[in-house]
This record gives C-alpha cells, sequence and structure tokens, in this order.
C-alpha cells in the first residue's frame, strides 16, 4: 500500500472509532426528563372594560355605536340636551357615515340623554 492510501484509509477507520466514544457522550449527558415539569394554576384579575356601554336601554346604542369607538369615549364627553345629542348622532351617521339603523336612532338619543344629559 502507497503512503498515500494508508492515508485514506485512515480517514475512514478514525471516525469509525471515534463516533462510539461520541455517543457515548451523549447519552450520558443529563436529560430533560431528569428535572420532570410541573404545572401550577395561576388566577389572573383582567381588567374592567369600558368597550360596552353599561346599564339597562343599552342595547341600541350597544349595537350600532361601538364600530369605530369605545363606549368610554363617547361617555367621557361632557353632558348635553337632548337636542344636542340628537344633533351628535346626526352627525355620527352624516359625517362619518356611522351605518346606524334608522329604528334605533330614538333609542341611542334616550340612553344618551339618560346618561349624560343636561337639561
Ligand atoms: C363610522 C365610525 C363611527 C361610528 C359607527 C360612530 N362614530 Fe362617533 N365618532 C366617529 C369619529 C371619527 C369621531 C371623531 C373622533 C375624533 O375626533 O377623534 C367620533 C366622535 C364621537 C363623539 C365625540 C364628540 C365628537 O363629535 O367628536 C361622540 C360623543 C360620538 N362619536 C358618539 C357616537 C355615537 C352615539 C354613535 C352611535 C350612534 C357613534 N358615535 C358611532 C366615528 C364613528
Amino acid at each position: 500500500m502507497s503512503k498515500m492510501k494508508s492515508l485514506r484509509a485512515l480517514a475512514f477507520i478514525v471516525p469509525a472509532f471515534a463516533l462510539p466514544a461520541f455517543a457515548d457522550l451523549l447519552i450520558s449527558a443529563p436529560t430533560v426528563a431528569d428535572t420532570p415539569i410541573t404545572f401550577k394554576s395561576v388566577s389572573v384579575t383582567l381588567p374592567e372594560s369600558d368597550r360596552m356601554f353599561p346599564g339597562p336601554g343599552a342595547d341600541p346604542i350597544n349595537n350600532n355605536c361601538l364600530a369605530c369607538h369605545s363606549a368610554g369615549m363617547v361617555l367621557n364627553q361632557p353632558a348635553m340636551t337632548h337636542d344636542a345629542w340628537q344633533a351628535e348622532v346626526n352627525k355620527m351617521i352624516n359625517s362619518y357615515k356611522a351605518p346606524v339603523a334608522a329604528e334605533d336612532v330614538a333609542g341611542i338619543v334616550d340612553y344618551l340623554v339618560k346618561t349624560k344629559g343636561l337639561n
């Protein structure tokens, strides 16, 4: 065998002996199962939401007025008269193109006057 050929043979033989040695290392390494996973229950309190209009008579306003802003945004406005609330609802419909069901408009204005009305 020439010197070159025996070197090539070594290149195959050495890994053949070395690999089982590495495999031993892998098997003896600590595995995940040594530290078992435990699940614990937690309790989370979510913040109160001001996204919906509260209270009785809120269905018409909840059904028509929450597509673009929260209830909190509306309820944080200053109190207004019946006429001013009517104009506000008209503005939402005419200027901002709010898709409000015609039969719900009176109920919406009633709710707003009852909740944030000014006499
Ligand atoms: C199509 C979207 C849309 C819908 C639906 C909508 N609004 Fe608005 N609303 C707006 C926009 C836009 C503003 C202006 C927000 C701003 O200036 O930051 C606004 C502002 C308001 C304000 C604050 C005062 C003002 O004039 O800026 C009130 C009150 C209000 N809306 C009430 C309502 C009520 C009541 C309804 C249901 C009838 C409604 N909105 C439905 C888009 C909408």
